[in-house]
């Protein structure tokens, strides 16, 4: 049998919570062999509302889910980790820009951080949900240093890559099968670049690349970048919430990938630190072209960029810079 994979989700008992909880018992994430025990965490003022999550996660009658339990403290939360799903911050509301939550979110990464070095196993594989994502996951993994290494920390930009999929397959008319290889390059915010210039479409049986498949470069190097930059906007205009069910969503697939490994011929986009790759400062968790295999990411090399991409990724880049400085000063001011 099968050892259980020890699963912990952060902001257990909010919006994203509740719709992830049930991917990850159910088998999605990492396999309909594969157990977990999935732990909970939110603030001690939800204990009630984690503890309706664990009632209806238990009447769900999963075969996968050999355990779950709800904990309002860091060490029962962090303590023997296989995964750690860090969704538990404050959402942007309308009009807000997501760097507007680092100060009111930036502590909670460094405490966590802290947290996984002292309770969680070296090899445990972190995902930051809670924006912004990628400073966050940055401090995160600043803080657990030495004990878990930097690789296995990262931010999510699978969101954007999804809704990128989503707007290409609308405009060609085809489905999300149709279509691979975009690229999200940079922050998960509005300075994001997507990219589609190495992505491709299949429509009747021929796969083309993107620019041949859509025929309006003016389209794709305006409305659909927009259209993806500022999607959490409009969805929080709209629903007066962020989006909860397209995040869980993207975030499993994050991990399912990490977990199983990409298919053969696809990169996926994932925010991680950087390496010095395509000249992005080393340690930035910077979203990049990924494959996976063996659980081990791989940034897509040798890729080139034309003047406009150079211009769109220096923006991103700029503001993840100025997103790390303000974070490291606020870290330091609030002495947490
Ligand atoms: P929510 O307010 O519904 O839930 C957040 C939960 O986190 C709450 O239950 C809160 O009590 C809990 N929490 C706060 N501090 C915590 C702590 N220190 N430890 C544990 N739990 C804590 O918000 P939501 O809609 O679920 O969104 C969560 C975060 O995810 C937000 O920051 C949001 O902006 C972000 N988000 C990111 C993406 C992305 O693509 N990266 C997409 C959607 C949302
Ligand atoms: C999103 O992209 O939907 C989330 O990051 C929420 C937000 O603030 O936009």
């Amino acid at each position: 049998m099968t050892a259980p994979l020890r699963v912990l989700v952060t902001g257990a008992a909010g919006q994203i919570g509740y719709s992830i909880v049930i991917r990850i018992a159910d088998g999605t994430v990492f396999g309909k062999d594969q157990p977990v025990q999935l732990v909970l965490l939110d603030v001690p003022q939800c204990s009630n509302v984690l503890e309706g999550v664990v009632f209806e996660l238990q009447d769900c009658a999963l075969p996968t889910l050999h355990s779950v339990e709800a904990v309002t403290e860091e060490k029962p939360a962090f303590t023997g980790i296989d995964y750690a799903f860090l969704v538990g911050a404050m959402p942007r509301r309308e009009g807000m820009e997501r760097k507007d939550l680092l100060a009111a979110n930036v502590k909670i990464f460094k405490s966590q951080g802290k947290a996984l070095a002292e309770y969680a196993k070296p090899t445990t594989k972190v995902i930051v949900v809670g924006n912004p994502a990628n400073t966050n996951a940055f401090i995160a993994a600043k803080y657990a240093v030495g004990k878990i290494p930097a690789k296995n920390f990262s931010a999510m930009t699978r969101l954007d890559h999804n809704r990128a999929l989503a707007q290409l397959a609308l405009k060609t008319g085809t489905t999300i099968g149709d279509v691979k290889n975009v690229i999200i390059w940079g922050n998960h915010s509005g300075t994001q670049f997507p990219d589609v210039t190495h992505a491709t479409v299949k429509k009747n049986g021929n796969e083309t690349d993107a620019y041949s498949a859509v025929g309006d470069n003016a389209f794709l190097q305006g409305p659909f970048i927009a259209t993806v930059q500022k999607r959490g906007g409009v969805i929080i205009e709209k629903r007066k919430l962020s989006s909860a069910m397209s995040a869980a969503k993207a975030a499993c697939d994050h991990i399912h990938d990490w977990h199983f490994g990409t298919k053969a011929g696809e990169h996926v986009s994932m925010a991680v630190p950087s390496d010095g790759s395509y000249g992005i400062p080393q340690g930035l968790i910077f979203s990049f072209p990924v494959t996976i295999e063996s659980g081990e990411w791989k940034i897509v090399q040798g890729l080139s960029f034309d003047d406009f991409a150079k211009g769109k990724i220096a923006a991103t880049t700029k503001e993840l810079e100025e997103e790390r400085d303000d974070a490291l000063k606020a870290c330091d001011d609030a002495n947490i």
